[in-house]
């Protein structure tokens, strides 16, 4: 009789077992579920004032109400439209390893994430066209050129990629979905994607250990490293993405492209990413992806 070492795959088949089932079971049509308001009051809050691209920055007490709601707006149809090309983007890279060598395991539970991201990437877009009359296009969550790398850590990246993308997206999620002074649109459209999205992230996680553990095995401690450096300017790259200058062009702000300049720059929003990333970064740490908690600026 062998003695099975504890099998990675093992674990790896439950979870997706019981994630692949709950899709089934939480199932619903999107293009019935949403009760879309005719209008969405111009004088409300679009967005929680504390997730504005503008918060814990010292240009923030710069701003009358009338301006910050506005921006609220457009911010809010800026991270909906971040949603629809990140969401795009993803569906490809998904559809490129299904069915394919090394992917045996996770296909099935492939199925439902593209499946459920294009309904997303649908009402996300359906929001923005409803209610902002466009999808910003400036906004894509693009990552930036790569040489060609080995399968193992091209494969690594790319779900270290969308895992990165999901929680980030899901701290704004979580919050807009609790937030009781938003329209109920707002709520329902962010509490809808926030339970997709932690099976999303549950199957994300033990994914991206599983092809670390893989990338590992192939390539060397230097080129981990760079792995790493990318990954971190990566990171960056997508928080910069709140920082749009047509959105702050829409909002009425002078000087769009100074005010983008200004919030990269500025120390106290640098706290306050901190903490839409501390979920993500946690498991990056915890799962020996990064050795350290630097970012580049
Ligand atoms: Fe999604
Ligand atoms: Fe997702």
């Amino acid at each position: 009789m062998t003695t099975a070492t504890p099998d990675l795959s093992d674990r790896f088949r439950e979870l997706l077992d019981r994630l692949s089932h709950k899709s089934v079971e939480d199932y619903y049509n999107p293009y019935q579920t949403f009760d879309w308001a005719d209008e969405l009051p111009e004088d409300d809050w679009w967005m929680s004032p504390d997730l504005l691209s503008v918060h814990g920055s010292a240009l923030h007490d710069g701003l009358d109400e009338a301006t910050l709601k506005r921006l609220s707006k457009w911010e809010s149809i800026n991270f909906y439209s971040l949603n629809v090309h990140g969401i795009r983007e993803l569906i490809i890279e998904v559809v490129d390893r299904i069915h394919t060598p090394g992917f045996e395991i996770p296909s099935d539970f492939f199925h439902h994430f593209i499946g459920e991201e294009n309904e997303h990437m649908w009402f996300f877009s359906e929001f923005c066209r409803r209610y902002g009359d466009k999808i910003y296009t400036g906004a894509a969550l693009k990552s930036a050129p790569t040489e060609k790398r080995a399968p193992e850590v091209e494969n690594f990246l790319v779900f270290a990629r969308i895992l990165f993308f999901e929680e980030m997206v899901d701290f704004y999620n979580t919050r807009m979905a609790q937030d009781t002074t938003l329209h109920e649109t707002i709520r329902q459209v962010n509490r809808i994607h926030h339970q997709d999205e932690s099976r999303h992230i549950a199957f994300g996680r033990e994914l991206v250990s599983h092809l670390h553990q893989r990338m590992k095995a192939a390539v060397d401690e230097a080129e981990l490293r760079e792995v790493e450096a990318y990954l971190k300017r990566y990171i960056v790259f997508s928080l910069h993405s709140f920082y749009n200058p047509h959105v702050y062009r829409d909002a009425g702000i002078a000087d769009p492209l100074a005010m983008r300049e200004a919030l990269i720059e500025d120390e106290g929003r640098k706290a306050v990413q901190r903490k839409v990333i501390r979920k993500p970064m946690a498991f990056f740490l915890k799962s020996g992806i990064f050795s350290d908690d630097s970012l580049p600026d």
